[in-house]
This record gives structure tokens, C-alpha cells and sequence, in this order.
């Protein structure tokens, strides 16, 4: 069957399958969107003036490390493909867009003192013509992509780092803040300072029992002042948050109770306690257990840095809605209690991961189709830290190359339910939900060999031609109307078109 049939097919299937009261609908100003990253989709990499990220910097030394020994240089070329993927949102109906800005293309230097004009076109060109189609942009202002020029004074392990990133948001707040009204100062530090400074990721560096620590430091520093020059410096008109990720961690016996909640405070917590709890600071058992362990290893001091009050006072409560990025879920059980001599973040969490064999994956090593973790996700957000508003910044799956996208629409279908029983039954507090991704693009390590889209990328073809997958028609249907297709409409469709 032609794609185009299959979808229209798709669509009378989703669209008339059910009448409105057996269908699940979401909150009235529940938004939809789509999410993708500056450095994984634009490409461009050495357009006009912009400067060299880490990214740039470390797929070229090492190709070895990518997994197809691939680069973003030229990627899904979004640079210039702009109205296209502009045209993609339209298609779909979402409400937002979530996207990044790379700091090296709007400030070459890594520092304010040369803007870009090449660059601040590019990006008031993607906000304008977001506005002008009825989408409303989700500025990432920090998606992974270090200017290179700032990893040279050590990167996030250098404190003037944070001040640095400052003078960045103030570019952005002053450029684009008359237009924007959300904005994500991080994407994911738990991610990035761990596998970028103790992991495979860029910068490549290997200390994660110190270097990660100081990373998260200096960003939760570097996120409370851009919040605060936000809202006091700037005629802000819209808000302001951090997106923290986490796989939902379930204990695997009853026994693994502590472990599974220890986990969830070394990887979410590490954030969101500074921020979110009533008391604010690190969570109390990162604190206990990274200074125990340093003593055991003969530090004079914690491997985990400290906040003056000032800075403890200054970081609570310095989000207006909190980001999440969730895909999976894994079991947690208790570590040994060995203190290693190599100090490293896994040493101090002391847990075991591992994913249950049967739970439905497609083509990632880890990124198994889990739904109820991600109600279990939410409710924990919402007993945990007194009941936030969320937004789900990601989530999705990747698939081999293909439109029949079969296994990406049972994974959003699982979710979306998920979600709405969260909203709907347990009332967790969710704003919006952001399917990552829109097109095929630059997965990190894994290179292309990945695919995350609603539309395939033909990375082989001149214009890197996109084209939608059934998971778009899918999608779409969901984005338009808030509602759910019926379970019977979703099984016609996987019996049908497996
Ligand atoms: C930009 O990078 C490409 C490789 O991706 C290279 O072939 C080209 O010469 C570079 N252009 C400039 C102006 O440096
Ligand atoms: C995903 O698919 C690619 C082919 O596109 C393949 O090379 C890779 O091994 C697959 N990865 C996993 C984890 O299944």
C-alpha cells in the first residue's frame, strides 16, 4: 500500500473510530509539541562565523567513538531546511516547539563581546516564522553543545563557566525575549555532566567521581542567577525552567526500597532537591553518602562541593514549571558496599540497573517501552516535591529506518494513556507533552543509526527529503483533537499494518 493511502487510511481509522464520549480526552489548555536540538539537527557546523562546540569539536577527533562513525556536520540540515521543518509542525498541529539554540552560533567567541548577525538571523527567522504559523517556541538554551572556546578554561567544572552563561542568556533574553515566552536554561544535566565528564559523551572526560559533581555545581549556580536575571532584570513575559531527566527507577524486591528511592535522588534529586524541596540544597543522602565515602577514601574534604546559604537561598524555587525528559525504566537493586579506591558517581550511588528482558524494545539497547514507569514517574514528581506544575519536555523512542512506524505508535499510545491517567485519575499537575522527536537526527554516540522522527530524514538524498511515518498521522490526530483514538481503533491499526 502507498504511504500517502496508508496514512489517509490511518486517519479515517483515528478520526471516526469511537464516538467522543469513549475517547480519553486531555485537559482543555493541555498543549502538544515536538521537540528537537540545535546540534543534532541543524548542522552547518562552520556557516558563516558560528564558533566550534565540543560536539564539533569531538565527533571530528573521534569519529571511532560514534557508533557509524558518523558527524552532525551536515546532519538533517536544518539550517537550511528551516520553512520545510516549519511546514512539518504545521502538517502536525502541534501547539509548540521545542528547540535549541547553539550558543557558538549566536556568540562565536563562546563570550558576549561578538554577535553573530548570521547567527541571530537564523534564530529570529525560526521564532518568526513560529509565530506567524501559530506555534509557540520552547527555547532550550543549553542543549549539550559547549562553545569549545569555554571547555578550554575547563568547561562546567570551572565556576566563571556559570557567569559566562549568564552573559549568554542576557544575549538571548535581550534578542529573542520579545517574542519567546519559554524558556529551558539546561537540557538533562544529570546526562551530561555524568556521561560528558565521567562517560563517552563530550567533552570525553573521565572523573566521575569529581568533575561530575563540580559540573552539576556550577549549572545549578549558573541556572538560579539566569532565572533570577529573568525575572528581576529583564521585562519578562514569559517563564523560565530547567529540564531534568530520569528512566523510572523501580525497586526490584521490596527490599530495594531505599535503593530505588537512593537512585532517584542521585540522578533527579541531585536538581530538583536544590530547587524544589521546601529545604532546598542537595538531597540529604547524596550529602551523607559522597562525604562518608570521601572520608573513606582520605579527602580532607567532600567530593561534593557545597553552597554557601546565599546560594542555597537563591537556588529554591527557581522554576515556574518543571521539565522532564522520561523514556524507559529500569529495576534498582542494592550495590556492595565496597568503597572503591577510583572515587566515581556509581561507587557513591551504590545501585544496580538492569531492565526486564521482556519489556518491548526496537531498536535502542536501553530504551525499553515501560508506560507505567512513566505514570509512576510523575506521581513521584508530584508527592516528592509538593505537587509542581510539569511539562514533559521528551519523550519517544527510536525505530530502524522505515515509515511503518508500528512499535513508535504503540509506544506514544502507551504514554499518552499513562499520562492521562496521571492528569486525569492520580491529579498530577502536567502542562504539556513534547514527542522527541520531529525528524530523524544526530543521536550522540549512536550516530544515525538511530531514529527518533515522526518524519524519516533521506540522509542520502540532496535535500535530505523528510517524510512523514505513520506514528506522524498518529500524532497529529492526537495534537489536533487532545483526544486519544479508541484501544479498538490502535489494535485495528497494528493488526493491519504490522
Ligand atoms: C566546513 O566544513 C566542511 C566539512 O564538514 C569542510 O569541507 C569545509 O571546507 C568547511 N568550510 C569552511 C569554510 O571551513
Ligand atoms: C538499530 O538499527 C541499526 C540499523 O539502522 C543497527 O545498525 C543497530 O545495530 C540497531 N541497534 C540496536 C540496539 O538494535
Amino acid at each position: 500500500m502507498e504511504v500517502a493511502i496508508r496514512i489517509i487510511l490511518f486517519c479515517v481509522v483515528l478520526c471516526h473510530g469511537g464516538t467522543f464520549a469513549e475517547k480519553l480526552c486531555f485537559p482543555k489548555n493541555f498543549l502538544f509539541g515536538v521537540s528537537t536540538s540545535a546540534f543534532q539537527i541543524e548542522g552547518a557546523w562552520n556557516y558563516s562565523d558560528k564558533g566550534e562546540s565540543i560536539w564539533d569539536r569531538y565527533t571530528h577527533q573521534h569519529p571511532e567513538r560514534v557508533f557509524d562513525h558518523t558527524n552532525a556536520d551536515v546532519a538533517a540540515d536544518s539550517f537550511h531546511h528551516l520553512r520545510e521543518d516549519i511546514k512539518l509542525l504545521k502538517e502536525l498541529g502541534v501547539q509548540y516547539y521545542r528547540f535549541s539554540i547553539a550558543w557558538s552560533r549566536v556568540l562565536p567567541t563562546g563570550f558576549s563581546n561578538v554577535v553573530s548577525t548570521d547567527g541571530v538571523k537564523y534564530y529570529n527567522t525560526l521564532i518568526d516564522e513560529l509565530i506567524a504559523a501559530g506555534i509557540k517556541p520552547l527555547v532550550t538554551m543549553y542543549h549539550y553543545d559547549l562553545p569549545q572556546s569555554l571547555q578550554d578554561l575547563g568547561g562546567w567544572t570551572n565556576p566563571a563557566v556559570a557567569d559566562y552563561f549568564k552573559d549568554y542568556a542576557r544575549v538571548l533574553f535581550n534578542t529573542f525575549g520579545d517574542r519567546v515566552e519559554g524558556w529551558i536554561t539546561f537540557n538533562e544535566p544529570y546526562t551530561f555532566c555524568l556521561s560528558g565528564y565521567g562517560g563517552n559523551d563530550a567533552p570525553g572526560m573521565q572523573s566521575s567521581g569529581f568533575e561530575t559533581y563540580l559540573c552539576g555545581h556550577n549549572i545549578l549556580r549558573a541556572h538560579a542567577m539566569t532565572y533570577h536575571l529573568y525575572h528581576n532584570e529583564m521585562d519578562a513575559r514569559g517563564f523560565i525552567t530547567i529540564t531534568l531527566d530520569m528512566s523510572w527507577m523501580e525497586a526490584a524486591t521490596k527490599d530495594d526500597e531505599d535503593a530505588a528511592e537512593r537512585a532517584r535522588q542521585f540522578i533527579f534529586g541531585w536538581f530538583a532537591h536544590p530547587i524544589l524541596s521546601k529545604e532546598g540544597d542537595y538531597p540529604p543522602v547524596m550529602r551523607q553518602r559522597i562525604d562518608e565515602l570521601s572520608r573513606k577514601q582520605n579527602f580532607p574534604r567532600s567530593r561534593l562541593p557545597v553552597f554557601t546559604p546565599e546560594e542555597v537561598k537563591s537556588l529554591k524555587g527557581t522554576v515556574d514549571i518543571i521539565g522532564l525528559n522520561t523514556y524507559s525504566a529500569y529495576l534498582v537493586s542494592e550495590g556492595h558496599s565496597k568503597v572503591d579506591k577510583t572515587p566515581s558517581f556509581q561507587n557513591d550511588m551504590n545501585v544496580y540497573l538492569r531492565q526486564d528482558p521482556t519489556w518491548p524494545r526496537s531498536n535502542s539497547s536501553w530504551l525499553r517501552d515501560v508506560p507505567w514507569g512513566f505514570r509512576k514517574i510523575l506521581n513521584w514528581i508530584k508527592e516528592t516535591y509538593n505537587n509542581p506544575p510539569i511539562v514533559v519536555t521528551e519523550n519517544g523512542v527510536s525505530t530502524v529506518p522505515g515509515l511503518k512506524d508500528v512499535s513508535r505508535v504503540s509506544y506514544i499510545d502507551g504514554h499518552l494513556r499513562a499520562l492521562h491517567a496521571a492528569i486525569v485519575e492520580d491529579k498530577v499537575d502536567v502542562r504539556g507533552y513534547t514527542y522527541w522527536s520531529l525528524i530523524d537526527n544526530f543521536e550522540w554516540m549512536r550516530g544515525f543509526s538511530e531514529r527518533f522522527g515522526l518524519y524519516e530524514v533521506d540522509y542520502a538524498s540532496a535535500n535530505k527529503r523528510r517524510t512523514p511515518r505513520l506514528s506522524a498521522a498518529y500524532y497529529s490526530n492526537v495534537a489536533r483533537t487532545s483526544c486519544l483514538p479508541t484501544p479498538q481503533a490502535v489494535t485495528w491499526l497494528r493488526n493491519h499494518l504490522q
